[in-house]
């Protein structure tokens, strides 16, 4: 229907534009000319002649200034008509990207893809070389000819740079529109818009560490990822506990060692001190405990590794007790069970050095998001984006839980759930929790946006000591 009208008014436009040229055809005389119906009378007054004769000597004016508006109008409509045909043509070369990355879901990984030279194999890059190409170039085209801000082609520019910006930075030589970095720009910064992050293998409605540990980094969130600085406050506070112990050899315990990234910790301290350290990994994964054996091994530290579950049986003790993200239950009750493992582990004089996987991020983040769309697309967008992360993520204040990835629900830890569980379980802290900081650029990975102006996402960083219980 619409097309209907636009042809209509298009050729209404051009017979108004033909008007005079046809004019002289249908003989409208002009004063004063031969054969003219009312000749100009000698010394008759202006506006005493028969009506008609103004009208008539402004008839060429008038064909004139029609026609010119007529041109106008159509040169205008024309250039709406063009706009709208190459939208369009974007619009189809854009859907056959998406058809391709039905077809092959690593595409639309972010794990894959914001690491692809590693991840991927030769032929897969040789097809993704393609589909990025052809995805930035639709882009780019789009935004020279500022196209980007109709709805699909600006949800294509967050799509491509929600899953495809590494390939774009190392290939960005090949695209040169100002206008299109500008859009870049603004959208690595900000909201990443899609919720995407890949869900936490489970079968048992609980997080499958067995699954997790084997593609450690594309999957948790960890303080030793490689994009971490070397030294953190993590590091500097294990260092810190293992200095102060005065035993000739250093038991430390790692509980929920996982793969044993901290073994790489022990290896890079100095070595009078590493040469002290007995290490003893646990974890209820197998895979995880081989892992953490293998390492131990190739970096030639002392170690003892037991496949054991915290939930069900008391770990060994040690003179420095770590638990790096491992009191992540599935009850509050649960993580009271594990911090209790932690206390039992802890001899006397033992120091505990505890992350602990902060609530208070998911509201950090949910305020981001906010005032990010508020400031970019007004306030009813901004509650549509904040409804969509509760509904996704369901946070709860009172349980500090709330779902990563959409699925598995896991029990975190605030400032208040800290004071209260770790008095219930006799750890005294020898100071207020400190926040890890995590940078934006290894945050973004896992669906926190991207805001490097603004305040990091962190865990808590608690120092504390065994403590008699309270009879
Ligand atoms: C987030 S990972 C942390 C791994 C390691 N600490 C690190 O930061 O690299 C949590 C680890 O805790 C282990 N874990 C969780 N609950 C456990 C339990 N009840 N008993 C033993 N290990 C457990 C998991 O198997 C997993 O390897």
């Amino acid at each position: 229907m619409a097309d209907l009208r636009r042809m209509a008014l298009v050729w209404w436009v051009r017979l108004l534009a033909a008007l005079p040229l046809v004019a002289p055809l249908i003989n409208i005389p002009r004063a004063g000319a031969a054969g003219a119906l009312w000749p100009i009378q000698a010394g008759a007054s202006p506006g005493t002649g028969p009506p008609q004769d103004s009208l008539r000597s402004a008839g060429p004016v008038i064909g004139v200034v029609v026609s010119a508006v007529a041109v106008v109008v159509a040169i205008v409509i024309h250039r709406i008509d063009a706009r709208r045909t190459r939208g369009l043509y974007l619009d189809s070369l854009w859907s056959q990207i998406l058809t391709l990355t039905q077809t092959n879901p690593r595409l639309c990984d972010v794990s894959v893809t914001s690491n692809y030279l590693e991840q991927m194999t030769w032929q897969e890059r040789l097809a993704y070389d393609a589909v990025c190409l052809q995805g930035w170039t639709i882009l780019d085209a789009a935004a020279s000819r500022r196209l980007l801000d109709g709805t699909r082609m600006r949800l294509a520019f967050d799509w491509m740079a929600a899953f495809h910006l590494e390939w774009l930075h190392n290939n960005a030589h090949l695209f040169g529109g100002r206008r299109f970095w500008r859009r870049v720009k603004s959208v690595e910064s900000g909201e990443s818009r899609l919720l995407r992050h890949r869900p936490v293998p489970s079968e048992t409605g609980l997080a499958s560490w067995d699954d997790l540990n084997q593609r450690y980094f594309q999957m948790v969130f960890s303080p030793f990822d490689p994009m971490m600085p070397k030294r953190t406050a993590l590091t500097d506070s294990i260092e810190r506990a293992l200095a102060a112990s005065s035993a000739d050899v250093i038991r430390l315990v790692d509980l929920g060692c996982g793969p044993g990234h901290l073994l790489n910790v022990l290896d890079g301290l100095p070595t009078v001190l590493r040469e002290r350290v007995h290490y003893v990994g646990i974890d209820r994964s197998r895979p995880a405990c081989e892992s953490t054996r293998r390492r131990a091994e190739l970096l030639g530290i002392p170690a003892e590794v037991l496949n054991i579950d915290l939930l069900n049986v008391a770990p060994p003790v040690g003179d420095v007790v770590v638990a790096v993200n491992t009191v992540l239950g599935g009850s509050r009750d649960e993580n009271v069970t594990l911090l209790r493992a932690v206390r039992s582990s802890a001899h006397d004089h033992a120091r505990v050095v505890l992350l602990l996987p902060a609530f208070e991020v998911m509201e950090h983040i949910i305020e981001l998001r906010r005032s990010w769309y508020e400031s970019k697309e007004g306030r009813a967008t901004a509650r549509r984006a904040v409804d969509a992360t509760l509904r996704v993520k369901h946070p709860d204040a009172e349980t500090a839980s709330y779902s990563d990835d959409g699925v598995v629900t896991q029990f975190f830890h605030s400032l208040e759930t800290i004071d209260r569980e770790l008095a219930q379980v006799g750890l005294a802290p020898l100071a207020e929790p400190v926040r890890l900081d995590y940078p934006w650029s290894l945050a973004r990975k896992f669906d926190y946006g991207y805001f490097p102006d603004q305040p990091p996402v962190w865990d808590w960083l608690v120092e504390c000591r065994p403590a008699r219980l309270a009879t």
